[in-house]
């Protein structure tokens, strides 16, 4: 683990919270059995995301690398804080599982934007099995950009299958199927603001 990764490491754990703070919607309850990560945790983590990576990109045109679709709420909030000259651009990856279960990656948008001799921030909601994140960072080393580094919101080091860690975590969290802020089960619950854990009876069907 290098440097950035241990200073980011530090506050990973989301922080104490009250009851009221942390609960589920009445019209969720059946279906998200709490909620991991609460708006204002996650709002305050990726601002200071944003600054390190600021800090440590600072004075470089960064291309900020984003993987579909789960990305889509951790991207826009950490984008408006990165005071950087950046641009940004979009990986399409899809593991087509079978419920929980991370599957054969298929490939369905590739990059526009030419990398080479630039910096990089490849951006990803989750790294679980880190089966994504090895067969995304060789494809973006190809092309020569001058340096990457990786930046996921969550990270489930628990199920992981390959030897990857990412430079910039959000959140650790224990192997727990979570939803919301992005991250979907079924393509449903990506716009709860929260990080929420999934009510076992919705996937277990589908997990046996
Ligand atoms: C999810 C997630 C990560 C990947 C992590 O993507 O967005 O990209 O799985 O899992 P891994 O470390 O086990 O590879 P998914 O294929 O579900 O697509 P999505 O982003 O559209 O939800």
């Amino acid at each position: 683990m290098n440097a950035t990764a241990k200073k980011s490491k530090r506050k990973i754990f989301p922080a104490r919270r009250s009851k009221a703070e942390a609960a589920v919607p009445p019209h969720l309850r059946s279906e998200v059995e709490k909620i991991l990560i609460t708006e204002e945790q996650l709002a305050r983590r990726v601002k200071i995301l944003a600054r390190e990576i600021g800090r440590d990109f600072r004075g470089r045109e960064t291309v900020v690398v984003s993987l579909l679709s789960g990305t889509v709420m951790f991207l826009a909030d950490l984008i408006r804080h990165l005071n950087l000259p950046l641009r940004l651009d979009f990986i399409g990856v899809s593991s087509y599982g079978v419920g929980t279960e991370s599957g054969d990656l298929v490939f369905t948008k590739e990059l526009r934007i030419d990398v080479r001799n630039r910096d990089v921030l490849l951006v990803d909601d989750i790294l679980d099995t880190g089966k994504t994140l090895s067969r995304v960072l060789p494809k973006i080393r190809a092309l020569k950009p001058r340096r990457i580094k990786t930046c996921v919101l969550l990270d489930k080091s628990a199920r992981r299958v390959e030897k990857i860690q990412a430079d910039y975590v959000g959140f650790e969290i224990p192997d727990l199927f979570v939803v919301g802020y992005g991250l979907d089960y079924a393509e449903r619950y990506r716009n709860l603001p929260f990080v929420g854990v999934l009510h076992p009876h919705i996937y277990k069907d589908i997990r046996l």
